[in-house]
């Protein structure tokens, strides 16, 4: 069965089928819920993140604070696994330490994304790009669409690409129909900060410092990027999870 948003209400259709490299998708046939126009639902908002040396794992607690810092918002914090030299090798399911590794089905039901990355060459680094190069099925589903989303990274360097990454990972996330968020300038903090926080998304300047250390700008920056996602998570029609 495949869910998906028309208007501003979730509808339940038959199987997707591709034909000629294009995804074909059925009329609906089940009855489609309404949503009451102003009636906030409860958001379940993924945090997901990689990060080898912590920085972008700090920037994800932070992000993960602003987002429960909403009524009736939670968060769940996820991670993936490294890519493997042979990229057939498989990693234990779960890893030793920090948050699980998220699924698609995770990615599926969350009603709000927030991605992050270290920056890798001013892009993303290859193992959230694998993770979301394999969710075809969720866009062929359009399984994301009409979902808030907001992205955060980490540099060692301040002009190290961090507007270019943030630009990047958005890419995927317009491919699937969401409903990206920004940071706004009437956030004193982003004005303000002489190192990280963009309004494209959050972000921190590590340097070289293997203990990674926010600065206070950039924790507000981060925590207010989850709550402006979390906040139009609310806001937005019921999720595709609602219809089961
Ligand atoms: C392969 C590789 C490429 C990187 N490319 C950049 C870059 O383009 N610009 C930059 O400022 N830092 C770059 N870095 C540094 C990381 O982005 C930076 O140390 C980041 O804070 C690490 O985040 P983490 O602690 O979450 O792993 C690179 C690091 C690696 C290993």
């Amino acid at each position: 069965m495949i869910r998906r948003r028309e208007g501003c209400r979730t509808v339940t259709t038959g199987p997707c089928t591709v034909k000629d490299g294009r995804p074909r998708i059925p009329p609906p046939r089940a009855c489609p819920q309404p949503t009451t126009p102003g009636l906030m639902h409860m958001a379940d908002i993924l945090v997901l993140y990689y990060s080898r040396h912590g920085a972008t794992a700090e920037l994800a607690r932070q992000v993960v604070r602003g987002v429960e810092s909403i009524a009736g918002a939670t968060a769940r914090l996820r991670t993936v696994p490294e890519v493997s030299p042979v990229s057939a090798a498989t990693q234990d399911a779960i890893p030793d330490q920090g948050p699980p590794y998220a699924t698609h089905e995770e990615l599926r039901d969350c009603d709000g994304l927030v991605l992050g990355s270290p920056t890798r060459f001013g892009n993303m680094a290859a193992p959230l790009k694998y993770f979301l190069d394999g969710t075809s099925a969720l866009w062929l589903n359009g399984a994301l669409d009409r979902k808030p989303a907001g992205v955060f990274t980490s540099t060692s360097t301040m002009h190290g690409g961090q507007e270019s990454t943030l630009l990047s990972m958005m890419l995927p996330l317009l491919h699937h129909g969401m409903y990206l968020v920004g940071l706004p300038y009437t956030a004193e903090a982003l004005v303000r900060t002489r190192s990280g926080g963009t309004p494209y998304g959050a972000s921190h300047v590590s340097g070289r410092d293997k203990a990674p250390q926010l600065s206070e700008d950039e924790r507000d920056l981060a925590r207010l990027l989850g709550r402006r996602v979390a906040e139009l998570a609310r806001r937005l029609p019921e999720g595709a999870r609602a219809d089961g």
